[in-house]
């Protein structure tokens, strides 16, 4: 809690004009901030434009993410070996509005629409349409399952993805705010100085979301 209440200082403190905007242009479509979720959705032809290849080892060679995100997760998946001697690998990346429809209806066939979504985002909904996102699996496991948080290198993943800008997502008890149930393999990328707020904060992207507009505000009435 204590570390909670620092973040948000530190936060505020730090709000300046400068700050402000370039906040602003985070939070705003393009930035490493945006918030995707069921209320807030891409339209269907939004797609990053400078989306690469990780150099990093891949379920599916053709998997993507934006470029400040790839040399993230290369950092990260380096750190990951030569620190622990684990071995991740990146499963899926940016999905276009129509993969992740396919996607999303593949999992209402197979278990129901209310099942599918705490599960699947529906088209629109996905951070992978951002290109912010990996799932990430490991050797003996890509399937995307709660078994990977059960894992070393899922547990390592937990503890150290905010060193490289990446937060872990969906948790469960964040399931009422998020809308989804626990993803320990969904790594989302915010960039280094948010990442390590919403790390100490502990709080879903929603609630750092609406504490940074509300700062904001506090601030912008403030200077009237
Ligand atoms: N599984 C996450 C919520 C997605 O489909 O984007
Ligand atoms: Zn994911």
């Amino acid at each position: 809690m204590a570390s909670r209440l620092l973040a948000l200082f530190l936060m505020l403190i730090s709000l300046g004009q400068g700050t402000l905007n370039q906040y602003e242009r985070e939070m705003s479509l393009g930035g490493t901030l945006f918030l995707v979720n069921r209320d807030f959705v891409l339209s269907s032809d939004y797609k990053p434009d400078d989306l690469v290849n990780p150099d990093v080892k891949l379920t599916y060679p053709d998997t993507t993410m934006r470029k400040e995100a790839a040399e993230a997760l290369e950092r990260m998946f380096l750190v990951a070996k030569e620190e622990a001697g684990h071995t991740l690998i990146g499963v899926s990346g940016y999905r276009s509005y129509g993969q992740q429809a396919s996607i999303f209806e593949r999992k209402v066939a197979n278990v129901g629409k209310k099942k599918a979504m705490l599960l699947v985002a529906p088209p629109g909904a996905s951070e992978h349409q951002l290109g912010l996102a990996m799932d990430l699996g490991t050797p003996k496991n890509q399937k995307l399952n709660e078994a990977f948080g059960d894992t070393q290198a899922g547990a390592w993943v937990r503890e150290n993805c905010h060193r490289f800008g990446f937060i872990i997502r969906y948790k469960e008890e964040w399931t009422d705010i998020t809308g989804y149930a626990d993803e320990p393999w969904h790594v989302r990328y915010v960039g280094e100085e948010h990442v390590q707020r919403i790390y100490e904060m502990d709080i879903p992207l929603e609630y750092y979301i609406d504490t940074l507009r509300q700062a904001q505000y506090d601030q912008l009435t403030e200077e009237r």
